[in-house]
């Protein structure tokens, strides 16, 4: 059994059941994203809702005043995404003529969408096989594979994205994405994590050689 088809398998029997993820739709997916950086799933959940509800297409949130959006994402902290995900809007609905870009490259054209945010969008809305790498991602990966970068480092980003795109699955990397994510989320937490019941307990590095609790390294504090 590969990792990645274990890790799946997994994921289908415990993810929890949001409802980004039951869509394809980019527009959808990309709200998701942004209103999920620096915010607990709990916490964005209902924004995500209302956000949806209120502007079910990028044309209705490019068409919403500014005091309108921000209004909405009062409470969600980081005014300043709040105001990008508006100007991005506006871009996508009148400069793209609303044809909101799919492709990992196409996305990363757009000043408002980062690596992280265009893998996601690319991945989960068009199975493009490119990876999702966050602070999940690098937990999971550093500790299986016992890697020993600096995740606060300039070059972690492009080291970790290498070995996830030598490990996913090339049929399903939308499912792989979210398995590898969900599984930093409710199994390889930061503190604590439950190794004993873990579906890797038996090929973990880190579990291995006792460095669960040391890995990942990170040297700055952000
Ligand atoms: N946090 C960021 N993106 C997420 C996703 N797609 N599912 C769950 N939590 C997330």
């Amino acid at each position: 059994m590969t990792f990645s088809n274990r890790l799946i398998q997994w994921y289908l029997e415990n993810k929890r059941d949001l409802p980004w993820r039951n869509t394809t739709n980019p527009y959808k997916i990309w709200l998701s994203e942004i209103i999920l950086q620096q915010t607990r799933v709990a916490q964005g959940l209902p924004y995500y809702e209302r956000f949806v509800e209120t502007f079910p297409t990028v044309f209705d949130l490019a068409n919403a005043s500014e005091e309108q959006v921000l209004k909405l994402w009062q409470g969600l902290g980081y005014y300043s995404r709040g105001r990008n995900l508006h100007k991005t809007a506006q871009i996508i609905a009148f400069e793209l003529n609303g044809t909101f870009p799919k492709t990992y490259n196409d996305l990363l054209k757009l000043k408002g969408i980062g690596t992280y945010t265009a893998a996601a969008i690319a991945s989960f809305s068009q199975k493009e096989v490119v990876p999702v790498v966050d602070g999940n991602v690098f937990r999971v990966l550093a500790r299986y594979f016992d890697v020993e970068t600096d995740i606060s480092s300039a070059t972690a980003k492009k080291e970790f994205s290498a070995l996830a795109n030598e490990i996913i699955d090339k049929k399903r990397p939308d499912l792989f994405n979210q398995a590898l994510m969900e599984f930093g989320a409710l199994q390889c937490v930061p503190k604590n994590p439950n190794c004993l019941q873990c579906i890797f307990n038996e090929s973990c590095a880190a579990l291995q050689k006792k460095k669960v609790d040391l890995l990942p390294i990170k040297l700055k504090k952000t």
